[in-house]
């Protein structure tokens, strides 16, 4: 396919490549070498560069822009160096240039054929990408992990009474398997946003070289294709400095970790209420205080999304106003990523542990769930159900609830029975001149049983049955729904991970043809 003018080229470039060398080292041996070297850092995607190096080659050979005996020796030489491993390459100002000079050492100058078409800004965009859908899918899966975990524990307490909170007041009754679904909906989403940053970093910037493409006749498509990539990023310019999917990884990651924040807050005060007992194996102790067991863990998981916010401030600020295209600012962007890669994967697996191991204090919860008239919404639906409006009824039952701490009234039962009563008969005299059909529902609505029935925190979580509402009935058709979620992200997970093995057995098999 190619043609000899572009071999010809490619000749000419190898002078240049050897005067390129002599110009590295002129440009990168002083005082800054350290302050510009990322090779430390690139560790990370030493395999990726192998990869998108190997890939890179193949095509150049399938293209006729390398010949195959060229290809072969790098291709042979890119094994060894992945054997030899990343400590062992030479000094550079980053990976690329390190594994490049290694090829060198092993090929000879036919070696700097090896990064003819392209530049170091597509290959460290391409490196990048590669390297984050790994993360990405471990993330994911480290996700799908803690809602399976979740959903075990929701399934077993959906009966589980528990007091629900809103400005950490006593709010409603609800269940414990009502509670951690909420949590496994948010952490479904969360999974989403994970296979939306996945799909768009699963698009191939390489071939854009500097910015401005290449003349040499390159087939992108085929390197997208060896390195599992989607698709092509169409425009050279935007492909090599286009960092926005690592941005929205990043911002991904922390949405998660806000997730757990959340719920490792709730698990902190719940284990100080006693309603939750945390396994000893995510707890803590006091070097001084004997008898401590703190929640540290949770603590810990909490803080996490601290680490991961900084990520996303940390890459907003080094790409904000990046003027086109390519500046070195962008080495910098790169390890906030992984930071927040690193520190929530890890959280959401200490999270998941956890929760799953937390045992439950039913007694407590369950005595806790009526709390603080707790069931007044209930009492007040139940008025407005019989025809009473809403506000009207909001009305005598807030009445009834500042009665019930009067001393005279022993119970919330007998103060919301009286207040109700006498609220409900003036409400009926007065509805009754009006309309024969409101007192009676009215009169219904006041009967002491289904005013004891309302105050009744298990007969209140069964009575709202709505759709997502904690009714067990209700709560069974959200672990249903749940579980199908669950199973298709399960698949989606597997789908993407086999495209991936199978790219690389390809590329391991293209590359072993020249060697
Ligand atoms: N190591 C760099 C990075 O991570 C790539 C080098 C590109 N260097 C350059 N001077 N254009 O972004």
């Amino acid at each position: 396919m190619t043609e000899e003018p572009t071999n010809e080229a490619n000749a000419d470039a190898e002078g240049d490549s050897q005067g390129d060398v002599v110009r590295r080292d002129r440009f990168s041996g002083g005082p800054a070498r350290g302050f510009l070297s990322s090779l430390a850092a690139d560790e990370r995607i030493f395999e990726a560069d192998l990869a998108v190096d190997r890939a890179h080659v193949v095509m150049l050979a399938e293209q006729g822009i390398v010949d195959d005996e060229n290809a072969g020796a790098i291709l042979d030489a890119l094994d060894d160096i992945e054997d030899a491993g990343h400590g062992d390459l030479p000094d550079g100002e980053d990976i690329h240039a390190a594994i490049e000079t290694a090829v060198i050492e092993r090929v000879g100058p036919e070696g700097g054929r090896m990064h003819t078409a392209r530049s170091r800004n597509d290959e460290v965009a391409t490196c990048i990408r590669y390297r984050l859908r790994e993360d990405l899918l471990d993330a994911i899966e480290t996700v799908i992990g803690a809602r399976e975990q979740l959903l075990e524990t929701a399934r077993e307490h959906a009966e589980t009474l528990m007091p629900g909170f809103t400005h950490l007041q006593y709010a409603q009754p609800t269940t414990v398997g009502h509670y951690l679904l909420s949590y496994e909906r948010a952490l479904a989403r969360d999974t989403e946003r994970l296979f939306g940053a996945y799909e768009r970093t699963n698009r191939s910037p390489l071939g854009s070289a500097a910015f401005a493409g290449t003349p040499f006749d390159i087939d992108r498509e085929r390197t997208a294709e060896l390195l599992g990539f989607d698709s092509v990023l169409s425009n050279s310019m935007d492909a090599s400095s286009a960092r926005d999917n690592l941005l929205e990884a990043t911002t991904a990651l922390s949405n998660l970790a806000t997730t757990l924040s959340g719920l490792s807050e709730d698990f902190v005060i719940f284990a100080n209420d006693g309603y939750v007992d945390l396994s000893d194996d995510y707890s803590s102790t006091s070097s001084i205080m004997p008898q401590k067991k703190n929640p540290d863990t949770l603590e810990l998981v909490r803080s996490r999304a601290g680490d991961a916010h900084a990520a996303v401030s940390g890459l907003l600020t080094t790409l904000k106003g990046l003027p086109r295209a390519y500046n070195r600012d962008l080495q910098r962007a790169t390890g906030h990523g992984w930071d927040a890669v690193d520190s929530v994967i890890e959280a959401t697996e200490v999270a998941a542990g956890a929760v799953a191991t937390a045992e439950w204090n039913a007694d407590l919860l369950a005595r806790e769930a009526g709390e603080g008239f707790s069931t007044a919404t209930g009492v007040a639906d139940l008025l407005a159900m019989s025809g009473v409006p809403f506000r009207t009824a909001h009305e005598m039952v807030a009445l009834a609830a500042e009665k019930s701490d009067d001393p005279d009234y022993e119970t919330l039962e007998s103060a919301a029975q009286e207040v109700l009563g006498e609220s409900l008969s003036a409400h009926v005299d007065r509805e009754a001149e009006r309309s024969e059909a409101s007192e009676d529902a009215s009169g219904e609505a006041a009967s002491r049983e289904a005013v004891e029935a309302a105050l009744d925190p298990a007969q209140s979580v069964a009575s709202r049955d709505s759709a997502g509402g904690p009714a067990p009935e209700a709560v069974a058709t959200q672990l249903a729904a749940a579980d199908d979620d669950l199973s298709a992200d399960r698949e989606s997970l597997a789908a993407e991970r086999d495209a991936l093995s199978a790219a690389e057995t390809e590329l391991r098999t293209e590359g072993a043809g020249y060697v």
